[in-house]
């Protein structure tokens, strides 16, 4: 077992990202070879940044609009074939817009408690313009993430957007701030829609990472706000939590997020796949045992698992919140596994687990 301490910068609070993994996924993709990777549940893009970043061709694709917005800043654009200045200069002007009333400060300020107004209404402002001035520029993708990444940095949750704090959290009595999202060099492509159908569209690549989500809980539902700060459709909201109305509709249900369906949905998902190698991560709290995951997984080939051993999410070792955010428990403990299974032609596989440092 392995004990991962290494410290990644933060891009926003997400459940399941990967940040502690990255040093050891990104050794094991390094020593497989790959010329060409896939990242199919991308999320923050963690991992997709880590891989471009090894000079590999990297697509990246999530069923979330945040996280193709993620992915079109930092995996589909190339760092070194842009100006950087003009995206400096966006940003500043960003910063000196005064605040403006509107549908974020309304939903998300006053009826929900998610940010305070002052920022709230920046965000309003700031939206508005990238929205009226740089839709078809290719600054708008950067913007909306340095906007997504400075509202993250005052927010007042827990790290899931299904409940605010009670009182308001330290860090949203700080002004919002945009920042250099830090472009990435290379090559890459973005793009956003169910794994089980993509899938079957991208062309063969050298290794692909899974990362499903791995219980009930709904990336769509918890984290509505960048939802809708990104599609910027400005719909009916419901409940405490002010979600979006469409929370509710059939469209955003994973196959991943039910007990009774992920197993075969992850099984089809490893067999439709066109790579050679692939990386899988799950976890030990999860609906699938290790020896379910291997059996899964042996559909590709030799399988090795890694178990490591890390702190559970930022949420869950702050506490258990009610749906108005009043803290109703404890977490039970603090450490997950986390399971990385590799599976491939055994030669690739075996050198892969076997140049891991530790
Ligand atoms: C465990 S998270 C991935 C975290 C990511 N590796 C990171 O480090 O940020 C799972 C992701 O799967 C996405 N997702 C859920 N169901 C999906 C589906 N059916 N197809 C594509 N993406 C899906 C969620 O939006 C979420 O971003």
């Amino acid at each position: 077992m392995m004990n991962e301490t290494v410290r990644e910068k933060r891009l926003i609070k997400y459940m399941g990202s990967k940040r502690t993994l990255i040093p050891v996924l990104t050794q094991l993709v390094a020593s497989s070879g790959a010329k060409s990777a896939l990242d199919l549940f991308t999320g923050t893009t963690r991992v997709a940044r880590a891989i471009k970043s090894l000079g590999i061709e990297t697509t990246a694709s999530d069923s979330a609009s945040y996280s193709e917005v993620f992915a079109k800043t930092w995996i589909e654009l190339d760092g070194s074939a842009v100006k950087p200045r003009e995206l400096d200069r966006a940003i500043a002007k960003l910063n000196a817009l005064p605040g403006q009333h509107g549908y974020f400060t309304e939903n998300f300020c006053l009826k929900a408690r998610y940010f305070q107004p002052e920022n709230g209404e920046r965000i309003d402002a700031m939206r508005e313009h990238i929205e009226s001035n740089y839709r078809d520029s290719w600054l708008y993708y950067p913007l909306l993430t340095s906007l997504i990444m400075a509202a993250d940095r005052v927010d007042s949750t827990t790290g899931v957007q299904m409940a605010f704090l009670k009182s308001w959290s330290p860090r949203s009595h700080k002004s919002l701030e945009l920042k250099d999202p830090d472009l990435v060099s290379g090559i890459g492509h973005a793009a956003r829609g169910d794994a089980t159908e993509l899938v079957k569209t991208f062309p063969s690549v050298d290794l692909a990472y899974l990362d499903p989500p791995y219980n009930q809980h709904r990336y769509f539902g918890n984290y509505h706000v960048w939802e809708s700060l990104v599609r910027w459709d400005k719909p009916e909201t419901y409940g405490i939590a002010n979600k979006r109305i469409d929370n509710r509709s059939a469209e955003h249900k994973s196959a991943f997020n039910s007990r009774a369906t992920m197993p075969a949905a992850l099984s089809k998902l490893v067999t439709d796949l066109k790579c050679e190698t692939l990386i899988l991560s799950y976890n030990n709290e999860s609906w699938l045992s290790r020896d379910q995951l291997i059996e899964i997984a042996s559909a590709r080939g030799h399988v090795e698992v890694l178990d490591i051993e890390f702190k559970r999410y930022v949420g869950s070792q702050i506490g258990v919140y009610n749906k108005a955010g009043e803290k109703v428990g404890s977490p039970a403990h603090r450490n997950n596994i986390e399971h990385i299974v590799i599976a491939g032609q055994k030669q690739i596989v075996q050198r892969m687990v076997a140049q891991l440092d530790g």
